[in-house]
C-alpha cells in the first residue's frame, strides 16, 4: 500500500509486450462470451427465470453474458440483508474497511488487462478508452481508502475546560447504488466503494446494458474478503425494481449517476417519506452535461482544434464530460471549424477489438436511434461538415459528426445527445461566447483556449461548471487531481473523486463528557 495516493498509471500501447499482454486477454474474455450471472444477496447466488441478454456494441450477433434479473421480492430480500448487516459492517473499523479497498485495488491492478478488455466487449470502449476506466476504478478504491483512513482522525475542537469533546463520522445505513454504463467499472466502483468504505451496505442495481462488468467486480470484492451481505448485487430494469428501491422504507441513501430525466425522478420519490421511514433519505446525484470548449481569438488554435476532436469523440462522445459544443470567437471560427472537419474526416470507426479503429459503436440500439435522430434535426438547424451517418454494419457504429452554424438556443446547443455529434456556433467576442457557455440547464464540464489572461480570470469567476479547464480538453478527470461533478442539472454538486466525497455517505456526530 502506497502511503500516499498516486494515480494507476495508463498502459502504453505502443509497446509490443503490453499489445500482446492486452490480446491474451481478450482471447481469455473471447472464451467466457454467453456465460450467465445470478444475482447475489447476502453472499448467496440467486439465479431467476426472467434474465436479460448483455450484447456486444460492436457485434450485436455476439452476447456478453446472460443475466439473472430480480423482480420486487428479491429486492426486498436484498434490502433486508443490507439492513441486517449493517449492524456488523458499521462497527468494523474505519481503517480495516479501508484495507478491503487496497486489497481489492490489488487484485483489480493483477487483472487490469482482462476487465479492460470486458469493457471493450460489453462497453465498445477502445484499448486506451477501456484502460483508463480500469484504471479510474483502481484510483476510486485506493483513493477512497485514503480518504476513511483521514476521516477517521480525530478532529480537532475548540477545547473548553472541564470536558472533552469529540467529532466523529458514522455511516448512514443501507444505500442504493445506480450507476451508469458509459464509465460501467470506474463509476459503478467509485459509488459502491465510497459507499462501503465508509460503513455503509449497498444494494447495487448496475445498468441494465453493463451488468457482466458489475458481476465480474462483484468477483474482486469476493476475492478480498468483503463480508457476505456488505454489496449485494441486484440487476433488474429500472421499471420493475428502480422505484421500489428508491422508495422502500429502509433505504438510507440513492447514489445515482445517469441522466437528468430518471435523476430528477429519483430525486422526487426519494423526498416523499414512506410509512415506517425515520428518516429524510439523502441523495448523490451526478447527471447529464452538455459541455462546451470556447475558443477565443487569441490562442493555439491547433491545440484547440485537437482538444475538440478528442473531447467530442472519444469513446463516440458517450461521456458526461464530451464537448458536444464548441463556441468560436468569429476572427477564427472558420479556420477551426475546418481543421475539426478535417481531424474528424480521418477518425476512423470499427470494432474496437482492433487497434485501427480510433473509436468504436454507440451503446445500443436506443442510443443508436436517438443519435441518428438528432443528426437529423442538425441538419435542419445547421449545416453538416462531417459523419452525419451510419457506420459499418455489425454493430452500433455511427460516424463523428460536425454540425457548423447553430444558434445558440438550437436544440443540437441545448439538449444531451450522448453520442458522437458536436455542434459549432459563432461568438461575437469573449463575453459573448461566455454568455453562450453558460445558456444551458446543465453545467458539468467546459474548457477555454485562449492566452488572454483577463478573460481566463473572467471564465475563472463566470464559466459556471463544475469542472473547468483552461487550454485542455474537457474530458479525462483524473482521481484525486480533478474531483469531478457539475452544477444545475448536473446533479446536486458533488464531487468523485475529491477530498470531501465521502462527507455525503456518513453524518458527523458530536460527543461530549464532562470531566
Ligand atoms: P440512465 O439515467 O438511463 O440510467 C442510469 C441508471 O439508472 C442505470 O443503471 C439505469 O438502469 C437506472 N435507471 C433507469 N431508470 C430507473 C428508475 N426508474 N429507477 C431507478 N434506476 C433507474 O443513464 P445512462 O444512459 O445509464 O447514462 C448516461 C447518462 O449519465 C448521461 O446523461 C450522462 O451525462 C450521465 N452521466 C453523468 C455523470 C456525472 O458524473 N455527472 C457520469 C456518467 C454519466
Ligand atoms: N470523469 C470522466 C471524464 O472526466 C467522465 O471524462
Amino acid at each position: 500500500m502506497q502511503l500516499e495516493f498516486k494515480n494507476e498509471p495508463f498502459t502504453n500501447f505502443r509497446l509490443p509486450e503490453n499489445k500482446e499482454a492486452f490480446q491474451k486477454a481478450l482471447d481469455k474474455v473471447e472464451s467466457e462470451m454467453g456465460r450467465e450471472y445470478d444475482l447475489i444477496i447476502g453472499g448467496e447466488r440467486i439465479k431467476t427465470d426472467k434474465k436479460s441478454k448483455s450484447i456486444n456494441p460492436s457485434n450485436t450477433t455476439q452476447i456478453v453474458g446472460v443475466v439473472s434479473q430480480a423482480d420486487q421480492a428479491l429486492a426486498e430480500k436484498a434490502i433486508q440483508v443490507a439492513y441486517e448487516t449493517f449492524d456488523s459492517w458499521r462497527k468494523v473499523e474505519p481503517q480495516a474497511r479501508s484495507r478491503y479497498l487496497f486489497k481489492a485495488a490489488a487484485i483489480l491492478r493483477r487483472r487490469k488487462h482482462e476487465f479492460s478488455a470486458w469493457l471493450v466487449k460489453e462497453a465498445g470502449k477502445s484499448w486506451p478508452e477501456a484502460d483508463a476506466d480500469t484504471a479510474e476504478a483502481i484510483d476510486f478504491m485506493e483513493y477512497y481508502a485514503h480518504q476513511m483512513d483521514k476521516l477517521a482522525q480525530r478532529h480537532p475542537l475548540t477545547r473548553i475546560p472541564g470536558e472533552d469533546n469529540e467529532l466523529y463520522y458514522i455511516p448512514l445505513g443501507v444505500g442504493i447504488v445506480i450507476p451508469p454504463w458509459n464509465f460501467p467499472l470506474a463509476i459503478m466502483v467509485g459509488m459502491t466503494t465510497a459507499a462501503l468504505v465508509s460503513g455503509n451496505t449497498v444494494v447495487m442495481k448496475p445498468a441494465s446494458t453493463t451488468p457482466v462488468i458489475a458481476a465480474k467486480f462483484m468477483e474482486i470484492l469476493e476475492d478480498a474478503g468483503v463480508p457476505a451481505g456488505v454489496v449485494n448485487f441486484v440487476p433488474g430494469s429500472g421499471g420493475e425494481i428502480g422505484d421500489y428501491l428508491v422508495e422502500h422504507p429502509l433505504t438510507r441513501f440513492i447514489s445515482f449517476t445517469g441522466s437528468r430525466d430518471v435523476g430528477l425522478r429519483i430525486n422526487e420519490l426519494a423526498a416523499k417519506p414512506r410509512k415506517g421511514q425515520k428518516w429524510i433519505k439523502r441523495l448523490v446525484a451526478e447527471m447529464g452535461g452538455k459541455d462546451s470548449i470556447i475558443v477565443d481569438n487569441d490562442c493555439d488554435l491547433e491545440a484547440a482544434s485537437q482538444a475538440i476532436v478528442a473531447s467530442a469523440f472519444g469513446f463516440s462522445g458517450q461521456k458526461c464530460s464530451a464537448c458536444s459544443r464548441a463556441i468560436v470567437h468569429q476572427d477564427v471560427y472558420d479556420q477551426v471549424l475546418n481543421r475539426v472537419t478535417e481531424l474528424t474526416k480521418a477518425l476512423t470507426v470499427g470494432d474496437v477489438v482492433n487497434t485501427e479503429f480510433y473509436t468504436g459503436p454507440v451503446v445500443d440500439d436506443k442510443a443508436y436511434n436517438k443519435i441518428l435522430e438528432y443528426i437529423e434535426i442538425g441538419k435542419q438547424e445547421g449545416k453538416l461538415m462531417a459523419g452525419g451517418e451510419k457506420g459499418p454494419e455489425g454493430g452500433y457504429f455511427i460516424k463523428p459528426t460536425v454540425i457548423a452554424d447553430l444558434a445558440p438556443d438550437a436544440r443540437l446547443m441545448q439538449e444531451e445527445i450522448f453520442g458522437p455529434v458536436v455542434g459549432f456556433t459563432k461568438a461575437r467576442d469573449f463575453d459573448h461566447a461566455l454568455e453562450i457557455g453558460n445558456n444551458t440547464e446543465y453545467g458539468l464540464t467546459g474548457s477555454v483556449y485562449s492566452r488572454n489572461r483577463a478573460h481566463l480570470e473572467k471564465a475563472r469567476s463566470e464559466f459556471h461548471v463544475g469542472n473547468l479547464y483552461f487550454n485542455r480538453k474537457c474530458t479525462g478527470a483524473l482521481v484525486g487531481v480533478h474531483p469531478f461533478g457539475g452544477f444545475n442539472m448536473s446533479g446536486t454538486d458533488s464531487k468523485a473523486g475529491g477530498p470531501d466525497y465521502l462527507l455525503l455517505f456518513t453524518q458527523a456526530k458530536s460527543v461530549s463528557e464532562l470531566l
